[in-house]
């Protein structure tokens, strides 16, 4: 596992997304009722990248993630899919703290990426 400063907490601001791309890692934070939380950007159905538009992640509403393919939708703060084709399934979540108001992930080594 490697650590990764991604950018500074204030820069996601609160019901917001942001995605980032390290090395080979595709991932998005949302910032959600004051918490931060981190997933692969990959929809459990086709394995593809979930925003419709940059950084655009959640559902109409801002409470849930939803995949701009075929609208499966996933919970914020554990990623399980409770709407659409990969129901029961779940997002990738990734290890992520705050640090001196910095948000840092820990990534695995890209070997082990699927
Ligand atoms: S690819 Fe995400 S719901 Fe089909």
């Amino acid at each position: 596992m490697t650590l990764h400063a991604l950018c500074a907490t204030s820069a996601i601001g609160e019901g917001q997304c942001k995605q980032f791309e390290i090395d080979d890692h595709k991932l998005f934070v949302v910032h959600y009722h004051g918490q931060f939380y981190a997933y692969r950007n990959r929809c459990p159905h086709l394995g593809i990248e979930l925003q419709w538009q940059p950084d655009q992640f959640l559902d109409y509403d801002g409470e849930l993630i939803q995949c701009s393919t075929h609208n499966a939708l996933f919970v914020i703060e554990d990623g399980e899919c409770v709407a659409g084709p990969c129901r029961g399934a779940a997002l990738e979540s990734l290890p992520l703290t705050v640090t001196k108001g910095e948000l840092i992930v820990n990534l695995p080594p890209p070997a082990t990426l699927r």
